[in-house]
């Protein structure tokens, strides 16, 4: 655990064990409070995670100097990595245990899993855009290779997520970091009994995020409850896109 109550001793203590610049470090403690104090961050295991993943590497070269402000940031290829406030309120949502088996659902920046990666070992990961898909690839093997070895719980693959990944089915926790209209049923067969999702859901660009949970009742059935993890305010997401024949064309609304 890298001390939580103290800037300069999180700066201290992060540059003796990770080699990690003090600079970005200070920035990284101080989006911490922020999202604290917005009531974004709140289990321990999770500002740990927080404290503990570099944004500075998953965000591209021209906006590092933005890469602890807490919006958004453009990743090419039409797609964004989504604001820290907002991974770590879904994250935080998802409650991941040690152990857990963790399904993401747009890799996209590969800021998300290696959070992820921090909470447990057992992170799926799938991705849509193939070159986006190889970058991130190159991302994760450069960082193991400097010492991050919590990243290679990875597994991650180019495939459209809307089918879920059944052969590493089922999932503790799924999360899915682009929009749509419905819960992909194969999603929702693929998380366990007891189980956490936590998904965008509504129309393009205007999502509300969902926490849904799946119960096993005494009688055999399964019931599916679902609430709003910002009470009803509306987030935008990039849009739940469709692979056929190998392209990505349209999206999965109906
Ligand atoms: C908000 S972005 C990336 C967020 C990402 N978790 C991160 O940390 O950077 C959402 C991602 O979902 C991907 N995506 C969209 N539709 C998808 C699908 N059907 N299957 C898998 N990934 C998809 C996009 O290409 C994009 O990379």
């Amino acid at each position: 655990m890298p001390p939580m109550d103290d800037r300069q001793a999180f700066i201290d203590w992060m540059v003796k064990t990770r080699g990690e610049d003090p600079d970005f470090l200070g920035q990284r403690y101080d989006l911490f409070l922020n999202t604290v104090q917005h009531r974004d961050l709140w289990t321990d295991l999770n500002k740990r995670a927080f404290l503990m993943t570099p944004r500075e590497e998953f965000v591209l070269k021209r906006n590092l100097d933005r890469a602890y402000a807490s919006d958004f940031l453009d990743i090419g290829y039409g797609v964004t990595i989504s604001g820290p406030r907002l991974v770590a309120r879904m994250t935080s949502v998802l409650d991941v245990q040690k152990g857990d088996k963790v399904l993401e659902i747009g890799t996209g920046s590969g800021f998300q899993s290696a959070y992820l990666c921090h909470l447990t070992d057992q992170v799926c990961s799938i991705e849509i855009v193939q070159p986006l898909f190889e970058r991130t690839g190159g991302i994760y093997a450069d960082l193991i290779a400097r010492g991050y070895v919590e990243f290679s719980a990875v597994q991650r693959k180019n495939d459209d997520g809307y089918y879920g990944w059944a052969e590493n089915a089922p999932f503790d926790k799924i999360i899915v970091t682009c929009g749509i209209d419905h819960v992909p049923p194969p999603l929702l067969e693929q998380l366990k009994p007891g189980g956490i999702m936590v998904i965008p859901v509504g129309p393009p660009g205007a999502q509300h995020v969902l926490k849904v949970t799946k119960t096993l009742g005494a009688d055999g059935k399964f019931t599916v409850a679902r609430s709003d993890i910002y009470h009803g305010s509306v987030v935008p997401f990039v849009p739940f896109t469709k692979l056929q024949d190998g392209k990505i064309v349209g999206t999965h609304f109906n």
